[in-house]
């Protein structure tokens, strides 16, 4: 019996091995698990294009379906399931009737950046095994058609960058398995659909870039799946509704350029997950009403170009993973403060132009590190700018400009790319033996004296330099040449410069604009002068010499 059974095993181990041999080599040997119905189909739907010698889809009539590029098919029942042809030059458009209606096991479709035209037919609601619809990128027109709804497996709808029309269908709001719905880049009007809401799947909700208008609906609240949800560029008004506090999973929320209105809901302070929040140029007011130490991943805060009061919101500096911080365009008061922290690792950049800030600028801002760019601009602060600037080795843009700073510019500060001080009261700017690298520099309307900076000859990679009002005298030395082949704008007006203009054009020049208006200068204009092709504007107004400037720059003087 013992004998018996061993024997019935190895004779069942045998046939086992045996038949999925069979199996297999029937599988290799079988080209055609391709259906006809669905080759044909395949092929007619090529046929409804026009041929564009660059690239026809290579699709060989006499190879398998299943094989050709693009398409694949279910390995058992040998249907088409999923139809890839993402950047293939189609340049046509999708006919109602079309045969890619007959691929009714269709689960996928990607026809990304294919050059469609034409409206989105109705009937791409029939597919209705479709999970994947990505249209991302096609010059597609008309309505987004309200048979999508009917898709009731998509799990993903995109047909971002078309210029699709009307409004958002809703009937999308059917649609409960989706997770990416992204509308982003058309020229959708009316509202958000309340049924949006619906979608409790949805991760990610783009809506940017239309033409919506009316409020945020409150039941966008219910999507409590979602990690982005993005509504910039389009007009829509009202409040923030309360419920999107609800959304306690969202990574990146980004209402900008909309006409947003009233304070902030307080519920916000529960989106602790966020990373992005970006709610630039809207009409909010009020205070600032979050506690910012609550969002510990943020990354991207901008509320850029709103009308938010009250003190520097301080408590938004104690979040270690901030990058990036816009608060310009608003109407912050008091001094700029950064509580004492031990995390300044990441902030590069600091935007806080156009605010009512007083006081000194904070040495604690010099503890953050890898900061890049600095911007204070037109606000109203006072005193010098502190030595401990020079902690900053990664600054590469720092933009002071319009406040009623003073003292002596600190040396550290030519090796910086862009340097903006203008409307100030500044009086000399510190030498300095590190490496000059500045390739714009403004240090117009402030009450700078003596001689031309020697520094900035070391500069040549200069592109933009203004000097005007101001009270520099003598002479503009001749190594202003160093940077005769990157200047652009050369702008010296309204000081006390006295002697010939040097000689610094022999060169090829790039220089669009010269300003050496209200000086003292004299002499002949260089004839090398004549290198500047470029040349749009000069104003040499009030000086010295009359004809200081040569005949044939004719109607290139615009004021002489
Ligand atoms: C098409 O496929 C057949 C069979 O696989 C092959 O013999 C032929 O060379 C292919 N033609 C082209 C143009 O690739
Ligand atoms: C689709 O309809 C058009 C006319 O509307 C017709 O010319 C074309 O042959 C039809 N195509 C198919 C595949 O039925
Ligand atoms: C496909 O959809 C269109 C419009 O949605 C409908 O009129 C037509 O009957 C459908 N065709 C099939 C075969 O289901
Ligand atoms: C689909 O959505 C429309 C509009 O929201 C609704 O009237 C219809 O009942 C929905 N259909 C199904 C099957 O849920
Ligand atoms: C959501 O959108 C982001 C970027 O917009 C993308 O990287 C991500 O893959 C999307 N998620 C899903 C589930 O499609
Ligand atoms: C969806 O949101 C609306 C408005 O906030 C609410 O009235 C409704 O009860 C919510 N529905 C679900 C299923 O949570
Ligand atoms: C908002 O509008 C400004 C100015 O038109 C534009 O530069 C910016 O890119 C827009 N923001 C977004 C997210 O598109
Ligand atoms: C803010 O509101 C005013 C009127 O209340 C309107 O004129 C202005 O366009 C709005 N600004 C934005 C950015 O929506
Ligand atoms: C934040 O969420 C908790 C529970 O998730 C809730 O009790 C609380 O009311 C919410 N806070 C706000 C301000 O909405
Ligand atoms: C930060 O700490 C220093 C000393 O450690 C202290 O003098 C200063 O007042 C503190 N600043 C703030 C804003 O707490
Ligand atoms: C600066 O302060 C003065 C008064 O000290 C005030 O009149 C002016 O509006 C302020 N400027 C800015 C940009 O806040
Ligand atoms: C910078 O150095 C030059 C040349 O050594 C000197 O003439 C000038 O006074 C110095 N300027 C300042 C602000 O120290």
């Amino acid at each position: 019996m013992m004998i018996r059974s061993h024997c019935f095993y190895w004779i069942s181990v045998v046939i086992i091995i045996f038949s999925s041999l069979l199996v297999q080599t029937l599988a290799s040997t079988s080209l055609h698990l391709c259906h006809q119905d669905q080759r044909d189909a395949l092929l007619e739907f090529r046929d409804e294009f026009p041929i564009y010698d660059s690239k026809p889809i290579p699709w060989n009539k006499s190879s398998d379906c299943c094989s050709w590029k693009g398409v694949t098919c279910n390995v058992k029942s040998g249907q088409v399931i999923s139809l890839d042809l993402s950047s293939t030059v189609l340049l046509g458009s999708l006919k109602t009737n079309s045969s890619l209606f007959k691929l009714q096991h269709l689960s996928q479709l990607d026809l990304m950046n294919c050059n469609l035209h034409g409206e989105i037919p109705s009937s791409l609601g029939n597919l209705s095994r479709l999970t994947l619809v990505n249209l991302f990128f096609n010059n597609l027109v008309g309505e987004i058609p309200a048979s999508i709804g009917n898709l009731n497996q998509l799990r993903s709808l995109n047909l971002m960058a078309n210029d699709l029309t009307g409004e958002i269908p809703s009937s999308l709001g059917n649609l409960s398995r989706l997770i990416n719905l992204e509308l982003s880049s058309n020229s959708l009007v009316g509202e958000i659909p309340t049924s949006i809401g619906n979608l409790n799947q949805l991760r990610n909700l783009s809506l940017g870039s239309n033409g919506l208008v009316g409020e945020i609906p409150s039941s966008l609240g219910n999507l409590s799946s979602l990690l982005h949800l993005r509504l910039f560029n389009n007009h829509l008004v009202g409040e923030v509704p309360a419920s999107i506090g609800n959304l306690n999973e969202l990574r990146v929320m980004s209402f900008e350029n909309n006409s947003l209105s009233g304070s902030l809901p307080i519920s916000l302070a529960n989106l602790t997950k966020l990373s992005e929040f970006s709610l630039s140029s809207n009409n909010f007011t009020s205070t600032f009403p979050l506690d910012m130490s609550r969002f510990p991943n943020l990354e991207y805060f901008d509320v850029s170009q709103n009308s938010f009061s009250g003190s520097f919101p301080k408590s938004l500096f104690l979040i270690p993973s901030l990058q990036d911080v816009y608060l310009a365009g608003n109407q912050f008061t008091g001094t700029i403060e950064f509580s004492n922290t031990s995390s300044y690792a990441k902030l590069q950049t600091l935007i806080l132009a156009h605010n009512k800030f007083d006081g000194p600028i904070p040495e604690s801002v010099f503890k953050f590190l890898n900061l890049e760019e600095l911007d204070i601009s037109h606000n109203n602060l006072t005193g010098p700018i502190p030595r401990s600037i020079s902690n900053l080795v990664n600054l590469l843009h720092l933009d002071l400009s319009n406040n009623k700073l003073d003292g002596e510019v600190p040396g550290c500060l030519w090796s910086l790319d862009t340097l903006t001080l203008s409307h100030n009261f500044f009086t000399s700017f510190e030498n300095s033996s590190q490496e000059a690298l500045i390739g714009e520099l403004d240090l117009n309307s402030n009450s700078f004296h003596g001689p031309f900076p020697y520094m900035i000859c070391k500069l040549e990679w200069l592109g933009f330099l203004d000097l005007s009002n101001n009270l520099f005298n003598g002479s503009i030395p001749p190594c202003i040449k160093n940077f005769s082949g990157s200047i652009k704008e050369l702008i010296l007006g309204n000081n006390n410069f006295s002697g010939t203009f040097p000689d610094i054009f022999s060169g090829v020049t790039k220089i669009v604009s010269l300003d050496i208006s209200q000086n003292q200068l004299e002499g002949k204009f260089p004839k090398s002068f004549i290198n500047c092709n470029d040349l749009e504007l000069v104003n040499a107004e009030s000086n010295k010499i009359k004809d200081m400037f040569p005949s044939w720059l004719g109607s290139l003087l615009l004021m002489s």
